[in-house]
């Protein structure tokens, strides 16, 4: 089977990549990204060298790159990580998200029903259900809660998800769409809350935690979302959605202080600035569905995958190091600069 992983250079990507290579050997993987500030050719070096694998640097939105490969590799499944991803540059820049997100999305479905899949999979985000209240631990939220979005990344999300369920009644476009909680592990890019704090925890630099820390987000070891997409893709049904998360919920003030703990580093480095604009309270995902019908449920206890995501850090500081030394310096100056 070829499976064709459109951004692969990014976080979860990249992630997803190394486990359908390891758990499927004999499938190839095909990765199409187009490496903007948040993709990293290096992170892939690992399977470089794999015959099962192939890297095209292209961008989702070209059709015209998009039909050719489609023409080269005949896929059977595709897997859609491409995105804009960090809500804090959408509140800055909507359009760049509106473009990768939505009118990529078309791009590959339209690509998808000219040639012919198995498979098409949208990987998505608990964010295209706005928030929850704070003092309703009670509610979670469901594939049947309904799509309610605070930024122009969960809005860009929300149209891409709508896009491929229509794209599914009229076409009959075989797809599935999994909503999953706030990822966290190894190649997460430093821009994101708990490798942005690991990198200032190390540097003795402030530690910006937006409002009152008090926001609540459902946390997920990235291999545990790994696992359920690989299930989706084989073994979830047309037409789909399947909500992904681990019953893991954690203030953002809670997570500062584990990480300043685990480095051992005062909390006095933790500085309280401005919040961030529409910020949602609280994220919790029901993952009833998935578990049910799947059998999928997470593995990495956050104690276990917390410990696990810093070590990587502290072994990897070439790959974040090279990261925070380029536009970054300029993106964090203007963003975090005068909160
Ligand atoms: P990321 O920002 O780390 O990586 C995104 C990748 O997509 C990069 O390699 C980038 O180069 C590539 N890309 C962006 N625009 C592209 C385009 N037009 N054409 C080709 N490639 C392009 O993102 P991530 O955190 O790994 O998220 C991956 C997917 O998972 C996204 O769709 C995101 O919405 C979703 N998601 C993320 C989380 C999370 O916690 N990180 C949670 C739920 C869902
Ligand atoms: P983030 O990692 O950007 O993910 P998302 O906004 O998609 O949930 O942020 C996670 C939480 O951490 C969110 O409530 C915003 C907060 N946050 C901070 O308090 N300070 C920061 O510097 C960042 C990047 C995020």
């Amino acid at each position: 089977m070829t499976i064709i992983v459109t951004g692969g250079a990014g976080f979860i990507g990249s992630n997803f990549i190394f486990y359908e290579l390891t758990k499927h050997p004999q499938d190839r993987i095909v990765c199409l990204d187009s490496l903007t500030y948040a993709g990293n050719l290096s992170t892939l070096s690992p399977v470089m060298d794999n015959p099962q694998f192939r890297f095209v640097k292209d961008d989702i939105t070209d059709r015209t790159a998009v039909d050719r490969l489609f023409e080269e590799e005949k896929p059977d499944i595709i897997v859609n990580f491409a995105a804009e991803t960090h809500v804090d540059r959408s509140i800055e820049d909507p359009e760049a998200f509106l473009k990768a997100n939505i009118l990529g999305t078309c791009a590959l479905m339209d690509a998808c029903r000219k040639y012919g899949i198995k498979r098409y999979h949208q990987v998505s985000t608990d964010e295209v259900y706005g928030d929850l209240p704070l003092d309703r631990p009670d509610l979670f939220f469901t594939e049947q809660t309904p799509l309610h979005t605070s930024s122009p990344y969960s809005s860009s999300k929300a149209s891409a998800d709508l896009l491929v369920l229509a794209y599914h009644r009229t076409y009959n476009l075989p797809v599935s769409i999994s909503r999953c909680s706030n990822n966290y592990g190894p190649y997460q890019f430093p821009e994101k809350l708990i490798p942005l704090m690991i990198a200032n925890a190390l540097a003795d630099k402030p530690l910006p935690v937006y409002g009152k820390g008090e926001n609540v987000r459902d946390w997920l070891y990235v291999d545990d979302h790994c696992k359920a997409i690989d299930l989706i893709i084989r073994e979830g049904k047309e037409g789909e959605v399947y909500n992904v998360g681990g019953h893991n919920e954690k203030r953002n003030i809670d997570i500062v202080k584990i990480i300043l703990k685990e480095l051992g580093k005062p909390e006095s480095l933790i500085t309280y600035v401005t919040d961030r604009k529409g910020h949602d309270m609280r994220y919790a995902i029901d993952p009833a569905k998935i578990h049910h019908d799947l059998g999928w449920l997470p593995e990495t206890h956050f104690e276990e995958g917390i410990k696990k995501t810093i070590q990587w850090y502290l072994s990897h500081r070439d790959w974040w190091e090279t990261i925070i030394s380029g536009e970054y310096q300029d993106y964090y100056e203007k963003m975090y600069g005068n909160r």
